[in-house]
C-alpha cells in the first residue's frame, strides 16, 4: 500500500549544520563554481533537504570543460565520493534522487546502499526524441532512482503530486479519490505512443525531454531536465522554505525550478561558461512563476518555437507542438550550420578525420545544444553527406586534401595494420572508429608504434586511402587470377628477417610478405622496398617493437612481380592489386584491404 502523507507534518531534522551556518547561508542560491566534490567537502553535515543529481552519464557526452569518459573503475570511484558527499550533506530526514542512465544504474544503485541510502522508487522517465541509432535501440529513458536516509522519516507530499485517475478521468466513477492519485513510476513523453498506458498512477513517467525546439529549452547546455519533472520530485520530496540541492547544476534547471516553488537551493557546476548562463537563467525568474512545459505532457503537448520549411527556427512561439519530421529538420540542419562553421573549407571526411576541425565541429554542436556523443554527431553527419544534404544546403567544400603516393607510401602499412587491429579488437566499421575520438585516437597510437612519427590525420587519410583503393585494388586482383598461368606469382622463399642485410634491397617498388612460424603476418606493398623495410624494421625510429609483438622468429618473403606502369599513381595502383591477389591467397592477419565491402 502506498506510504500515507505522512510526512507533511514531518518534525524537523536533527541534521543541523554546526558550528558552519554563514558558510552555509552565503552558498545557498547561487551557483558555485568549481568540483562538486571539494565544495561539498567544505559544507556542514545535514543542511539540506533534498538533493537531485544528474551527473554525466560516462557515455563519452561533450561538455565544454568535463571529459565524460572514465575508466569505469575511475567512474565508479569518483561516484562514490561525491555520493558520499551527498549523503553527508542531507538531513536525517532527507531524499535523494538519481537521474542516470542505463551503463552505469544498476552500480550506483548498489553502490548508493553501501553509502547507505534506502531505496524507495526506481522511476523510469520515458522520452522520444532521443538520438537516433541506427544499429541498436535509441536511447529512450533515464532512471530516476529515489532514495532516503532514513526509511522511516522523508518528506512525501502525495497532494502536491497527484494526478487524476484513470477512475475519475474516464470512468467518472464516485468511488474514486478526489484528490486523484499518485504517479506511476514510468514517466512518459510523447502521450501518442501509448494511449492504454503510462497512467498517472503507474511507475513509469512520461515528461518530454526539452528537444532543440521546445520553448523551455534554455540553449547552452545538451542535458537540459523538464521543469515539470523537476517540479514533481521538488514538490514532492521537500517543502516550501527548504533546500533543495544540486551538485551537477548544468543548465541551472534543478535551482530555477527550486526558486520558483519557493524553495533554497544550493548548487553547483564545474564549468564557469555553464554556471554564469545558468544564473542568467535563475535570476530571470521569480518565486510562485509557473513552470515550464506542460504539467500533464499526456493531455498536452509542449510549446515549440515553429520553423520554415528547411528546418530554420522561427522566433515567434507557437501553442502548436512540432512534428517529429519537423523536430528532425531542424535537428539537420543545426547540424549542417554547426559543420558550415567548422570545415574551413574542407570536406566532410577531411572534418571528421582531422582532429582540430572535428573538435570545432563538436565544439560547435555544444553551443548549438545539439544533443548525442561525438559518435553520434559525427556519424550523423556521414548520413547527411551520404544524402546529399550537404550539398544541397550550398556549402562549399573547395579546399582538398590531397597526400601523394610517395608521402602515403611512408605509414600506408601502419595505417593499414592499425585499421585492422583496432577494428578486430572492437568490431566496429572504419566509420565508426573515425567517429569516435577514442576510437579514433588508439587507432593513432597504434599506428605511430608502426610507423612513429606522423600526424593523426596523416595515418587516417592513408587508411581511408587504402578503403578507397580496395574495390579497384580487387578487381585488378580477379584478373590476376584469372590470367594466373601467363603471371605466375611466386612467393619467394622466406629468410629470417635478422638476416636479412638490408643493402642487398633495392630502392625499387615492390612487394613483401611478413610470416611468424607458419603464420601469414601481413603482405605489404611499397614505392620503395628498402626506404620501408628500414622504417619498419631496421631504423632507430622504425617500427620493430611494434613487430616484435606480433611473433617471435618473423620472416620476410619477396613474392616476384612485373611492374608494366610507369607513372607513380599507376605503379601504386599495380602494387595494390598484387598485394590484394597475395591477401587471397594467404588471409594473413594485419591486413585490412581485402576486408572491405563494397
Ligand atoms: C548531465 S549535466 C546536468 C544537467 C542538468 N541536470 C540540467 O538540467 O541542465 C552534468 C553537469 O555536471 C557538470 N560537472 C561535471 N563534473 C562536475 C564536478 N566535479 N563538479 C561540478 N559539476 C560537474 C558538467 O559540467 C555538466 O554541466
Amino acid at each position: 500500500m502506498a506510504k500515507k502523507n505522512k510526512k507533511t507534518s514531518k518534525k524537523k531534522s536533527n541534521g543541523k549544520p554546526k558550528n558552519n551556518k554563514s558558510q552555509e547561508t552565503a552558498s545557498l542560491n547561487t551557483i558555485l563554481t568549481g568540483d562538486c566534490i571539494e565544495m561539498m567537502q567544505a559544507l556542514p553535515e545535514g543542511s539540506i533537504d533534498l538533493a537531485f543529481a544528474d551527473p554525466p552519464f560516462n557515455i563519452g557526452y561533450k561538455y565544454d570543460v568535463y571529459d565524460d569518459r572514465k575508466t569505469v573503475d575511475d567512474y565508479l570511484e569518483w561516484s562514490k565520493q561525491w555520493m558520499t558527499e551527498v549523503h553527508r550533506l542531507l538531513k536525517d530526514d532527507g531524499a535523494f534522487w538519481l537521474a542516470i542512465g542505463d551503463d552505469f544504474a544498476a552500480e550506483l544503485k548498489i553502490l548508493a546502499h553501501q553509502l547507505g541510502f534506502h531505496s524507495r522508487n526506481w522511476v523510469i522517465w520515458y522520452y522520444t526524441f532521443g538520438v537516433h541509432c541506427e544499429s541498436k535501440f535509441t536511447r529512450s529513458h533515464t532512471h530516476l532512482l529515489y532514495f532516503v536516509k532514513n526509511p522511516k522519516e522523508f518528506t512525501f507530499n502525495r497532494d502536491a503530486v497527484a494526478v487524476p485517475s484513470a477512475r475519475q478521468l474516464v470512468y467518472n466513477d464516485k468511488r474514486a479519490n478526489p484528490k486523484g492519485r499518485v504517479p506511476d513510476d514510468t514517466w512518459i513523453l510523447r502521450p501518442q505512443d501509448c494511449q492504454d498506458g503510462f497512467n498517472p498512477d503507474e511507475n513509469c513517467w512520461y515528461f518530454p525531454r526539452v528537444a532543440g525546439t521546445f520553448k523551455e529549452r534554455a540553449g547552452f547546455h545538451g542535458c537540459q531536465m523538464p521543469e515539470q519533472l523537476l517540479g514533481r520530485i521538488i514538490r514532492c520530496c521537500s517543502r516550501a522554505g527548504e533546500t533543495v540541492f544540486d551538485p551537477f547544476s548544468g543548465s541551472a534547471s534543478t535551482s530555477v525550478v527550486a526558486k520558483k516553488l519557493h524553495r533554497n537551493f544550493l548548487t553547483m557546476e564545474l564549468s564557469e561558461e555553464y554556471a554564469e548562463k545558468g544564473q542568467e537563467r535563475i535570476d530571470a525568474v521569480q518565486p510562485g512563476d509557473p513552470l515550464d512545459g506542460a504539467e500533464d505532457p499526456k493531455l498536452s503537448a509542449p510549446v515549440t518555437y515553429p520553423v520554415d520549411g528547411r528546418g530554420k527556427q522561427l522566433s515567434k512561439a507557437t501553442d502548436k507542438p512540432m512534428t517529429d519530421k519537423q523536430l528532425k529538420e531542424s535537428f539537420e540542419s543545426e547540424l549542417i550550420a554547426a559543420f558550415a562553421e567548422a570545415h574551413e573549407g574542407y570536406s566532410v571526411d577531411r572534418l571528421v578525420l582531422d582532429p582540430k576541425l572535428n573538435q570545432a565541429f563538436l565544439d560547435s554542436c555544444l553551443r548549438k545544444s545539439l544533443e548525442g556523443t561525438p559518435l553520434d554527431l559525427n556519424r550523423y553527419l556521414f548520413r547527411l553527406r551520404k544524402s546529399g544534404k550537404i550539398k544541397l544546403a550550398g556549402i562549399e567544400t573547395e579546399k582538398r586534401t590531397s597526400y601523394s603516393w610517395d608521402e602515403l607510401d611512408k605509414y600506408f602499412d601502419a595505417a593499414e595494420i592499425a585499421w585492422k587491429l583496432t577494428v578486430d579488437e572492437h568490431r566496429v566499421s572504419l566509420d565508426d572508429l573515425y567517429c569516435d575520438p577514442v576510437l579514433a585516437a588508439e587507432f593513432d597510437r597504434t599506428a605511430a608504434q608502426f610507423a612513429p612519427g606522423f600526424q593523426s590525420i596523416d595515418y587516417r587519410w592513408a587508411a581511408l586511402t587504402v578503403r578507397k583503393q580496395s574495390k579497384l585494388a580487387r578487381s585488378r586482383s580477379e584478373k590476376i587470377a584469372r590470367d594466373r598461368n601467363s603471371t605466375k606469382i611466386e612467393t619467394g622463399k622466406p629468410i629470417k628477417l635478422e638476416k636479412l642485410d638490408l643493402e642487398d634491397c633495392d630502392s625499387n617498388p615492390g612487394l613483401y610478405v611478413i610470416q611468424s612460424g607458419k603464420k601469414q603476418l601481413y603482405v605489404g606493398e611499397t614505392l620503395n622496398l628498402k626506404e620501408r623495410l628500414d622504417r619498419s624494421f631496421f631504423g632507430k625510429k622504425s617500427g620493430k617493437n611494434a613487430w616484435r609483438k606480433q611473433g617471435n622468429s618473423l620472416k620476410i618473403a619477396f613474392p616476384s612481380i612485373n611492374i608494366q606502369s610507369k607513372s607513380t599513381s599507376h605503379v601504386a595502383n599495380e602494387l595494390l592489386g598484387y598485394q590484394s591477389f597475395i591477401i587471397a591467397e594467404h588471409t594473413p592477419k594485419l591486413n585490412a584491404l581485402n576486408q572491405v565491402v563494397s
